[in-house]
């Protein structure tokens, strides 16, 4: 959700006002892939580099991040969204953590789409903390070497069940990963749109899935066609 502080700045306004806005670019995202039957939606609302930001816009994300889970959580309910949080959330200010479990809590139940919210995360921080579990299990005798695969890695991950995106969408222009579920998004298709994340709205959304509809997604393999076009030409002739 790249782009806040720039579309702030670009109004004569401080930053923090672009976070602000970004909080109802969230809820509209959130509630729009909801209705449309997007099963998984994941939102980097704040990386473990962000934690090197001045002191003040860190304290107003956290303490945005906090009244956003409790205002939000009428909107989650209505739209049968289960909030998970992913990342190093013990790293989270205490009142804030306790906000989102509360808020996990109270969604739990809820079946239509997953929204995780990316808090305290990296992808490399992920990996190396999955590595380390690992490696405890492997010395404690609870799992061997050689039974490693990409699917027992994938079981270290904060959330196993986060499922490999379809889409990524990176707002504001910039052409990087920036530390984003890098094991993840190995054959997720990507979107690049200029618009910066406060003035991302449904239009742009819906721009981002047309773009993906017309994809053609090959996962390293080629296109499967009922039709082997070749031989029938050859059985015809
Ligand atoms: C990056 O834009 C954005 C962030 C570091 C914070 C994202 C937070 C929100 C959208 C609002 C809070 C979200 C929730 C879920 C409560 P930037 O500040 O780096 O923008 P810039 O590149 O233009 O400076």
């Amino acid at each position: 959700m790249d782009g806040n502080g720039r579309w702030a700045e670009g109004r004569g306004m401080r930053r923090i006002f672009g976070h602000r806005e970004g909080v109802n670019s969230v809820r509209e995202t959130t509630t729009e892939c909801a209705r449309m039957g997007v099963k998984s939606l994941t939102l980097y609302a704040f990386s473990v580099e962000n934690w090197k930001r001045p002191r003040a816009e860190v304290r107003y994300l956290m303490r945005l991040l906090r009244r956003y889970l409790i205002d939000e959580r009428p909107t989650l309910m209505e739209n049968d969204v289960r909030l998970l949080g992913i990342g190093r959330l013990a790293d989270i200010p205490e009142d804030a953590l306790a906000t989102l479990r509360e808020t996990e809590r109270l969604t739990s139940e809820n079946r239509g789409m997953v929204l995780r919210l990316a808090l305290s995360y990296g992808s490399r921080t992920e990996l190396a903390d999955a590595s380390r579990r690992l490696a405890e299990d492997v010395l404690a005798g609870r799992l061997k070497s050689e039974e490693i695969d990409e699917e027992t890695l994938r079981a270290y991950l904060y959330d196993p069940e986060t499922p490999d995106p379809d889409l990524l969408i990176r707002t504001a222009g910039e052409m990087r990963l920036s530390n984003f579920l890098l094991w993840q998004i190995s054959y997720s298709e990507f979107h690049v749109t200029d618009v910066c994340w406060p003035a991302f709205r449904r239009e742009q959304l819906l721009e981002a899935l047309r773009c993906y509809a017309a994809r053609e997604r090959r996962f390293g393999g080629l296109i499967q066609d009922d039709k082997p076009k070749g031989i029938e030409a050859e059985r015809a002739s």
